[in-house]
């Protein structure tokens, strides 16, 4: 079980009112939003940890880097063939009694090409589908909430915000 970390320069409190409310929640959707180094990535892997205990059969989970997704979609809209891709047709086996996540680390790292923020688009569209069961959807940022809109535009904003909790991590003083 993850603990509060005193280096990361958030307050303890606001570290543990934060790793309480993945572990009342783990299947739940989150941002987690903050400077370089206050732990997101560390809160991305634990509640992978705490979702897949939470879900422990029939649970699929696509979780890689923003910038490996975005080189997966890339080499496909190419014409390779890319092992394990997320295709948002996936999302619709939910029908099947199947429930998916899809975590992407550092999602303000993929490029600001067109084609990337559409496929985005596409997916948090698909993701944020009322679906039984739901779809998780956890995202990390480098960005504000300000700065995420402006990079990405209103309507994956729209999106993001409406499905997921956005958590700031911020340091101290
Ligand atoms: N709760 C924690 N327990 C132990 N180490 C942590 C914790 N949170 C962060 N760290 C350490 O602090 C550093 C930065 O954390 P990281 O999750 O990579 O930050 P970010 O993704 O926000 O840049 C890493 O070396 C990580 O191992
Ligand atoms: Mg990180």
């Amino acid at each position: 079980m993850l603990q509060p970390f005193l280096k990361t320069g958030v307050a303890l409190a606001r570290q543990e009112q934060i790793l309480k409310a993945i572990q009342a929640d783990p299947l739940g959707s989150y941002v987690f939003s903050g400077p370089a180094g206050v732990g997101k990535t560390m809160l991305f892997r634990e509640l992978q940890v705490l979702a897949r205990a939470a879900c422990p059969k029939n649970f699929a989970i696509y979780a890689k880097t923003a910038t490996q997704y975005q080189g997966e979609m890339t080499r496909s809209a190419r014409g390779e063939r890319v092992p394990g891709l997320f295709r948002t047709s996936a999302l619709s086996d939910s029908a099947h009694g199947i429930k998916w996540a899809v975590f992407l680390d550092d999602i303000d790292k993929v490029s600001g090409s067109e084609f990337i923020h559409r496929e985005l688009l596409d997916l948090f569209d698909a993701v944020c589908t009322q679906r039984t069961p739901s779809t998780q959807l956890v995202l990390t940022t480098n960005m504000s909430k300000a700065e995420f809109k402006k990079f990405f535009g209103d309507a994956i904003e729209r999106r993001v915000t409406a499905q997921c909790l956005w958590v700031s991590m911020e340091r101290e003083g």
